[in-house]
């Protein structure tokens, strides 16, 4: 018996040795000192000895016992060790490695080209005002000459509230009688920016969301050549020193005369191509001389004041100057496409 407990005792050690992963410690485990293992398999024949032989046997195999627990909680933390070591060499880190730059954002496209507008208007003397996205039909129409049912509210089609009366402003227009309204009998000059909305069908060229510049100038002596003249300077500041301008006779119910402007095609330099449409012209904005009906809603007798007004769309500005052809790339979130503006 005792002879056995011992040969056990060297072989499992041995093995015990030549364990290199968990799977084979357990498994040398439940063999020697599980339910069934050898040892419990020993212990349990020491009750067939003879009387006199099993104080001694009983005394060798705790002591067998132990030293194979002992053993065996040792190799278990060795190969623990082992194992963490390897993780560490495994995922090690190199200090001198250069870090990774995080990502930086930039502004918007849309707020780029607004910001642009701004400052060569702030070089002229132009103040910035901002004016509500939800207007009444009575500012946003009314007001700047359009009455309800006139055949010129074609020309916006609105996006109506639920609560009568209400709407999203169809234009940046409706800041010239807030405008007005703040001032008088002061002459002001300033521009108003911000997002309108229309009920369009929404294409490569119109879209239901976009930004306008507004620009109203009120004083006692403020003629059509100062329109001009402060149109002209700006499409050259925004599209460069050797764009044409002109100004075309046009219709808007809120300015008398009205024009168009357009600078001449950045694309062919005005022999004519695809993006001008072969007429060699770019329309950039709408302006005119404050009409008269909207300068006494504003508070200003027309008599002794005058005008001049002017709107444009940032974003269509912003696909002439770039070559964009889809105007529903600027809210349409596509990184691709923003990035490229960074
Ligand atoms: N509000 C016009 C539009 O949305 C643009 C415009 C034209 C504004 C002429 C003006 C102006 O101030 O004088 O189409």
């Amino acid at each position: 018996m005792l002879a056995e407990l011992y040969a056990m005792q060297e072989a499992a050690q041995r093995e015990l040795g030549a364990i290199e992963s968990p799977e084979a410690l357990e498994a040398w485990r439940q063999a020697y000192l599980g339910k069934k293992g050898a040892l419990t398999t020993l212990l349990r024949g020491i009750g067939a000895l003879p009387a006199e032989e099993r104080p001694e046997a009983g005394r060798v195999a705790n002591e067998v016992k132990q030293a194979l627990e002992t053993t065996y909680a040792e190799r278990e933390e060795a190969l623990r060790q082992a194992a963490a070591a390897r993780d560490l060499s495994a995922s090690a880190i190199d200090v001198r490695l250069p870090g990774r730059a995080p990502a930086l954002g930039h502004l918007h496209i849309s707020t780029q080209t607004l910001r642009e507008i701004y400052a060569i208007f702030a070089r002229m003397g132009f103040d910035v005002l901002t004016s509500p996205e939800v207007e009444d039909d009575v500012t946003n129409f009314q007001l700047l000459n359009i009455p309800p049912d006139h055949p010129a509210r074609d020309m916006w089609s609105t996006f109506y509230l639920t609560r009568p009366g209400l709407l999203l402003r169809t234009h940046t227009s409706p800041g010239q009688v807030h405008a007005m309204r703040k001032f008088p009998p002061e002459p002001f000059r300033v521009i108003l920016p911000g997002k309108c909305y229309r009920y369009e069908q929404v294409t490569t060229r119109s879209e239901e969301q976009f930004h306008q510049v507004e620009g109203m100038a009120v004083g006692r002596n403020i003629t059509m050549a100062d329109l001009k003249g402060v149109l002209a300077h700006f499409a050259r500041e925004m599209f460069g020193a050797e764009r044409d301008v002109r100004f075309r006779p046009s219709y808007f119910p809120f300015t008398e005369p009205s024009a168009e402007v357009d600078i001449s095609c950045s694309l062919c330099g005005g022999k004519g191509c695809q993006l001008c449409k072969y007429s060699g012209w770019i329309e950039i904005l709408g302006c005119g001389m404050v009409h008269p009906v909207v300068l006494r809603n504003g508070g200003y007798d027309p008599d002794e004041y005058s005008g001049f007004a002017f709107g444009m769309g940032p974003e269509r500005m912003c696909m002439r100057k770039h070559s964009i052809t889809d105007i529903r790339l600027f809210f349409g979130n596509d990184l691709r496409f923003l990035q490229q503006f960074s």
